[in-house]
């Protein structure tokens, strides 16, 4: 199997080059390391590409423009080596924590399995170095963690991880909502969730000897709310769909008060006014859908004319799928009252709207 090494890497100029040397000892020849860098101020990138030479063909650099944080470096490794001829991809961490050696041994063990996870918290497992204070914190993490999302992984948080190509299919790369350390508890939470079959292996994490952790109160607080959050996006279909129809709802409530308004009390024209209520129920409908039926999967998205133009189109589609069915019903069956097909059509309309909204208008672009 061919094996790529993917090492995020934000200013690890002193661990970089000898890890990187390190890891070629220990993985065979098909396999390749690619470092991905958030141009580093410390010019660990220029590191790398020094050594590039050496190791023709099987050590790559991704160079990104700016610090974007540990989910974001890896998914962009990843989508870096998918179309390649990779079928397993590693993560690890550049400062010697994750020992290299223990590479033949995940190897191993994806041979019958789709993700194996190096884990601190099984037996012949543990971290060397490490504070009480962090210690607990990773412990906390990893326990807290496992109850709210109900995963019997032991080492959540960890970040030594290997995967089959089949296993980031299933995880569906794009369906990702992390952003920073959370990244770990969600693609094995993910992972999970999708049958893939997981092995822990122990392994003993050593604290890092050169340069700074980046890990921060700030990136722990967002990985505890995270948690939550990941919990429904595998299931989040339903209640997106509950929010668009009470979005739906609100908007024709808004279109009768102002056609009321216009129509009935000033005595406009009600084809216009029709018209412009039909324009404004759908801008006030995109942006609830924007901001709120659709928050977790727009959350990197802006609004944009584009957007709300596309949301306009396909909210004509779901009117002509209304009347199509609608009049289709009314031809075929002997109904009593009209107002029953409309009712069908309507919610024939609203399923299509839904279906393009979310698959293409809201769509999370962060990855593949
Ligand atoms: N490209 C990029 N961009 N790399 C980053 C960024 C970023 O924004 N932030 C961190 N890194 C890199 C670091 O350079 C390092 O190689 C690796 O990601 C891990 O960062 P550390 O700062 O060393 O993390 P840690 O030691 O505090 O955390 C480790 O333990 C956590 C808890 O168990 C990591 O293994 C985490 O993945 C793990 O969740
Ligand atoms: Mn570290």
């Amino acid at each position: 199997m061919n094996l790529l090494v993917i090492i995020p890497t934000y200013n690890e100029i002193e661990n970089i080059t000898k890890l990187i040397r390190t890891v070629f000892d220990f993985i065979p020849v098909n396999s390749g390391i690619l470092v991905v860098d958030d141009n580093s101020p410390d010019g660990t990138a220029k590191a790398v590409e020094a050594v590039i030479p050496d190791y023709p063909e099987r050590l790559f650099i991704l160079n990104r423009p700016e610090k974007q944080g540990l989910a974001a470096a890896y998914l962009a490794g990843f989508s870096w080596g998918w179309n390649g001829s990779w079928d397993v991809f590693l993560e690890m961490d550049a400062d010697f924590s994750h020992d290299p050696k223990y590479i033949p041994v995940m190897l191993e063990q994806i041979e019958t399995h789709e993700a194996v996870i190096g884990s601190r918290n099984i037996k012949e497992g543990g971290v060397e170095g490490w504070s009480f204070a962090r210690n607990a914190i990773s412990k906390g993490g990893s326990l807290y963690s496992r109850i709210v999302l109900g995963c019997p992984v032991m080492d959540l948080t960890g970040g030594f991880n290997m995967w089959r190509k089949s296993a980031l299919e299933k995880i569906r790369l794009s369906s990702i909502i992390s952003q920073g350390y959370s990244f770990q508890i969600e693609m094995k939470y993910k992972a999970y969730r999708s049958g893939c079959r997981i092995k822990e292996i122990p392994i003993i994490f050593k604290d890092r000897k050169q340069g700074k952790s980046k890990m921060s109160k700030k990136i722990f607080l967002e990985a505890l709310v995270n948690i939550w959050k990941i919990r429904n996006t595998d299931k989040p279909a339903l209640g997106q769909f509950l929010k668009f129809l009470v979005t739906g709802g609100l908007g024709t409530i808004t279109n009768l008060v102002i056609f009321f308004l216009l129509a009935d009390m000033l005595k406009f024209n009600e084809i216009p006014v029709s018209i412009g209520c039909f324009l404004i129920a759908v801008t006030q409908n995109y942006f609830f859908n924007h901001f709120w039926s659709f928050s977790r999967t727009t959350a990197n998205i802006k609004p944009s004319f584009k957007k709300w133009a596309s949301f306009v189109l396909f909210s004509l589609t779901g009117l002509a799928v209304n009347i199509t069915v609608m009049k289709l019903i009314i031809i075929n069956f002997d109904v009593l009252y009209k107002f029953i097909a409309q009712a069908f059509g309507i919610a024939a309309g609203m399923v299509v709207n839904f279906i393009f909204s979310k698959t293409i208008v809201f769509k999370n672009k962060s990855a593949k």
